[in-house]
């Protein structure tokens, strides 16, 4: 078992892992254009040369990165490869020099264990702004937000005019 940057022919295999989660509410969904664009944000693990597990590392800025589309093909899960993506992403982070990683789980136990704790979104306003707003969960969310490294103390992007009734209501 071992992880590479994803490159452009991983595209369809990691499309591939991320659908058979979002219809669960696991994942976000991704379109096969969206991941084509970002790419570079994914790695991916390998099994004996075949894809069996990707994540992503988005950049906000120096202050903030978040770690997304985690996710193990069922049949290689318990073998390592979701430990070894999670330690290759913060990697990934720490070569940028960003000082918090943050993400959105409903496998908080997994993710303390690396180092995450528990805090509230309202703490991430960068991810609240980008994707919280749009979010039909916006107040029903049923996902733990976390963090590893010091809490971000400002944020780059600005919130939406439309979000500003959402978030009120
Ligand atoms: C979560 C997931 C990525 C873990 O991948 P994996 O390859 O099975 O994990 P690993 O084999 O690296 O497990 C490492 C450790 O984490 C533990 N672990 C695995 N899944 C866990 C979970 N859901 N909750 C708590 N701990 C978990 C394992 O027991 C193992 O512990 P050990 O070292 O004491 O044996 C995988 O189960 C998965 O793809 N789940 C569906 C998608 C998902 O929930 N993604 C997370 C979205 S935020």
């Amino acid at each position: 078992m071992r992880t590479r940057d994803a490159i452009l022919p991983d595209a369809e295999q990691i499309h591939r892992l991320i659908s058979a989660h979002f219809e669960t509410g696991t994942l976000l969904p991704r379109s096969f254009a969206e991941i084509c664009e970002n790419i570079r944000d994914f790695v991916v693990a390998e099994d004996k040369g075949r894809i069996v597990g990707c994540g992503a590392l988005h950049l906000y800025g120096l202050h903030l990165a978040e770690i997304r589309s985690i996710m193990v093909d069922s049949a290689s899960q318990g073998k390592g490869a979701g430990l070894l993506l999670v330690k290759s992403l913060l990697r990934r982070a720490e070569k940028q020099r960003v000082s918090s990683v943050c993400l959105f789980t409903r496998i908080p136990d997994f993710f303390a264990r690396l180092g995450f704790s528990v805090t509230t979104r309202d703490d991430i306003p960068d991810k609240l702004y980008k994707d919280c707003c749009a979010c039909p969960k916006l107040h029903c969310c049923d996902e733990v937000a976390m963090v590893r490294g010091a809490l971000p103390d400002f944020a780059i992007l600005r919130q939406p005019m439309s979000a500003l009734v959402k978030l009120e209501a």
